[in-house]
């Protein structure tokens, strides 16, 4: 096969990479008019809505798998919803804005999250938790598994990382519900980074070499682990997750989504498979992106697009003038 061919379940137009990064700006622009306001929901539908027509820029044929809800509940890009120009059929995960209450309180890392890749290859996980486990690339395959006491998960990853037990650093949601994985943590002897909100962040900066996070841990949002699980693809790591369900309806809900066992344990790539592209733009400064910043005339954004096939990670920073782009103030 040449190597330019196409194999099954590649994106034939690398170029959608960078229409992404423009669906992202656009998001975390309409978002940083909100920053501090202490208006969430606002915040988010600025975003929604910037991304929901900047897609119609984009030439694919897109379907939301992950997305701000079902279609009673969210008017624009809710799962089913079709987007875009037309073009190839994509499968289309979003987060407009992931830390809508980040935003809405200034606080750090706050991100207009996208990703895409061929029909069926998204986990479609609607809006309920995921148990997650994820670590770096770089790993001998299996060190860490969801399944697996959190002491033995933590002496093999330093095994395999040649270090301490108390020298590794583990991300966790700072939530009651993740009390007794913090004591057990601590037990085991290893460091913790509790974060208020932002849980792909907290997984993408296992795999980034200038954070010091090792492992995250924790349940957090479903969608939120799929568009990690992207991000992971690209970037190279292990992640694991598990729906956690609350009815019965559930249950038949996301088997109705085409998973005959949804209360398995998934792994990356049944999460997020094949060819992958993964694009976000800070809204707030933080870790992995500087936010938006604003002047008179126009913003500046820092955002950060990938694909598996290559595993190339481009930072992009943009200088958009309101001037031209006048569909781009709010
Ligand atoms: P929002 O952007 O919807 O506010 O989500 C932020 C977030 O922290 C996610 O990163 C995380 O997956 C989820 O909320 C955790 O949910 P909860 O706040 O219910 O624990």
């Amino acid at each position: 096969m040449d190597a330019r061919t196409p194999r099954p379940g590649e994106i034939t137009d690398r170029n959608l990479a960078l229409e992404l990064v423009r669906v992202t700006e656009a998001a975390a622009i309409a978002a940083s008019s909100w920053i501090g306001l202490g208006k969430k929901n606002e915040a988010d539908g600025a975003a929604v809505e910037a991304m929901r027509h900047a897609f119609d820029q984009v030439d694919i044929s897109g379907t939301v798998v992950i997305g701000e809800g079902e279609m009673d509940e969210a008017p624009m890009l809710y799962i089913g919803e079709k987007v875009g120009a037309g073009g190839p059929a994509m499968d289309i995960a979003v987060d407009p804005l992931e830390g809508t209450t980040l935003t809405s309180k200034g606080g750090p890392s706050a991100l207009a999250v996208v990703a895409l890749a061929e029909q069926g290859n998204f986990l479609h996980a609607p809006d309920i938790y995921m148990d997650k486990i994820a670590i770096g690339g770089g790993l001998p395959d299996g060190v860490v598994d969801l399944d697996a006491p959190v002491g033995k998960n933590l002496r093999e990853l330093a095994q395999a990382k040649k270090c301490q037990v108390s020298d590794l650093m583990a991300c966790i949601l700072d939530r009651d519900r993740h009390k007794e994985l913090i004591a057990k943590v601590r037990e085991a002897g290893a460091r913790i980074m509790l974060i208020s909100d932002g849980d792909i962040t907290g997984v993408v900066a296992t795999a980034t070499p200038e954070s010091e996070i090792d492992i995250y841990l924790g349940s957090g949002g479903a969608p939120e682990g799929v568009l990690a699980a992207a991000a992971l693809r690209c970037i190279g790591g292990q992640m694991q997750g598990r729906l956690m369900f609350e009815s019965e309806e559930q249950v038949q809900r996301v088997k109705e989504m085409g998973h005959p066992d949804p209360q398995r344990k998934f792994t990356l790539e049944e999460m997020a498979k094949g060819d992958v592209m993964f694009a976000c733009t800070g809204v707030t400064s933080g870790t992995m992106l500087r936010g938006v910043k604003r002047f008179g005339h126009g913003a500046i954004t820092h955002s950060m697009v990938m694909r598996s096939k290559s595993g190339t990670v481009r930072f992009v920073e943009a200088h958009h003038n309101f001037a031209t782009k006048t569909w781009l103030r709010n």
